[in-house]
């Protein structure tokens, strides 16, 4: 395995360009099952997600490519079972389950496991899809579904759940009749695949608001689409410029999709510019402890919240963060206090204690966006941080070392 050393203590200064989101591109990857014909993605970033997502078409019965930063998809001869050696590495293979009953009437697919922050159940998506006439049975740890042509349904989910959103609008876009959904999550990478869904011939409205309206439609044609910037990387690299008290020019961000996080980082003294094609951010002095609460989209992200903990942990005075999306997803919180964090947890809420200086020291990532929050926290400290079991940034972050080495911090890959 992999592991990432980091020599902090420099300021960034330059350009980092975002890459493509991966959460807008996972579904959209999906929802190309439902495709009678050829689809050409581009902006798709390169990361293992988005490999284990092609792979599973393949599984499926695609024909996929991919080279640089385009991905094409073409259904051959569909497969209604997705493996659970391969669902057990991505949960977010089960967004599968939808196209699936849309394109076939049934679909085998491995209960998506837990994760290092929380079960992860999936109940809401089979009630949505039970409610337009599915019908399951969990067995030998596979979610067996039936159906015949999918009915359209008034559906109203108990949380705006993303995943569930995006499962139930690709099967309501080739159901019969109108679908309404309630309580739908408003992401933007929920609006990124309607918008793409739409592309391929769906009639979808609402995009952006809590209720979204599916006029079924007979079948969904190949096209091309861009995957839109990924606002959790973006906001990845706002926090870089400020936690190294440096200056960063941040393009292709899709700063609108990031007001909860924008408002947090002015409220901790970071200046922010929106230019041309790019964000100016760099701090005003020394950073502010402030407090977050994570909600659903446009409230704080969950998947921002351990990159701003580890901002909190080098302010001036102390900040809280109160995690609400998810039961376990303060990994980070341990491996931070080894740098010389001060923070206390209480069940979901986190308090923490600005120092003035963190010290590099060994850590291991948990998760995703730990990982991240250990990159960052590394990029502050004095000395050198070697984060072990980077696997689970790779998920994320395109190319991460470059992009920063690119613009002047002395980080580099080592083999464990
Ligand atoms: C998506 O996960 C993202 N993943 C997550 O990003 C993100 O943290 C999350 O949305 C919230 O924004 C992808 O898009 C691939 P949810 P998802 O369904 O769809 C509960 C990252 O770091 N719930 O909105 O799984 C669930 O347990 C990843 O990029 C149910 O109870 O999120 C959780 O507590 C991590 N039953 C909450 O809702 C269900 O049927 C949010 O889940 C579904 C969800």
């Amino acid at each position: 395995m992999d592991k990432l050393i980091v020599e902090g203590g420099v300021p960034l200064h330059g350009r980092i360009t975002v890459s493509g989101s991966k959460n807008a591109a996972l579904p959209i990857l999906m929802a190309c099952l439902l495709a009678e014909g050829p689809v050409a993605l581009s902006n798709v970033p390169r990361l293992r997600d988005i490999h284990t997502s092609l792979r599973l078409l393949d599984i499926l019965g695609c024909e996929t490519e991919f080279s640089g930063n385009e991905a094409t998809s073409c259904v051959t001869n569909l497969s209604p079972e997705a493996p659970y050696d391969l669902v057990k590495t991505m949960r977010a293979s089960v967004l599968c389950l939808g196209p699936l009953l849309a394109r076939l009437g049934e679909a085998r697919v491995a209960l998506p496991g837990g994760c290092a922050i929380g079960a992860r159940p999936v109940d809401l998506h089979l009630k949505g899809l039970e409610r337009m006439g599915a019908e399951f049975e969990l067995t030998e740890g596979y979610i067996l579904g039936k159906s015949g042509r999918l009915k359209g349904a008034h559906i109203t989910f108990d949380f705006p759940t993303v995943g569930g959103t995006e499962n139930l609008l690709m099967a309501a876009s080739l159901a019969e009749g109108e679908t309404i959904l309630e309580n739908a999550a408003r992401e933007p990478e929920v609006t990124d695949l309607a918008n793409f869904l739409n592309a391929m011939g769906a009639k979808i409205t609402g995009q952006g608001t809590s209720v979204l309206r599916v006029q079924g439609v007979e079948k969904l044609t190949g096209c091309s689409y861009r995957v839109m910037p990924d606002r959790i990387e973006a906001g990845t690299y706002l926090v870089a410029a400020a936690i190294t008290g440096g200056e960063l020019e941040v393009a292709d961000c899709p700063f609108q999709e990031l007001d909860a996080v924008s408002y947090k980082l002015r409220e901790m003294g970071v200046w922010l510019e929106e230019r041309d094609d790019h964000v100016l951010v760099r701090p005003e002095g020394r950073i502010r402890g402030v407090d977050v609460v994570t909600q659903p989209y446009p409230g704080f992200p969950t998947d921002m919240q351990a990159q701003l903990m580890a901002l909190m942990c080098v302010a001036d005075g102390t900040g809280s963060i109160e995690e609400k999306i998810f039961e376990n997803r303060f990994m980070h919180v341990q491996e931070l206090a080894r740098l010389g964090a001060n923070i206390t947890l209480k069940g979901r809420m986190g308090i923490v204690r600005g120092v003035d200086q963190l010290v590099g020291a060994q850590v291991m990532a948990s998760d995703l966006r730990a990982s991240a929050s250990l990159v960052l926290a590394g990029l502050a400290a004095s000395g050198r941080t070697e984060i072990s079991r980077i696997y689970h940034l790779d998920r994320g972050y395109e190319g991460i070392e470059d992009k920063l080495s690119g613009v002047g911090a002395r980080i580099w890959r080592e083999k464990e």
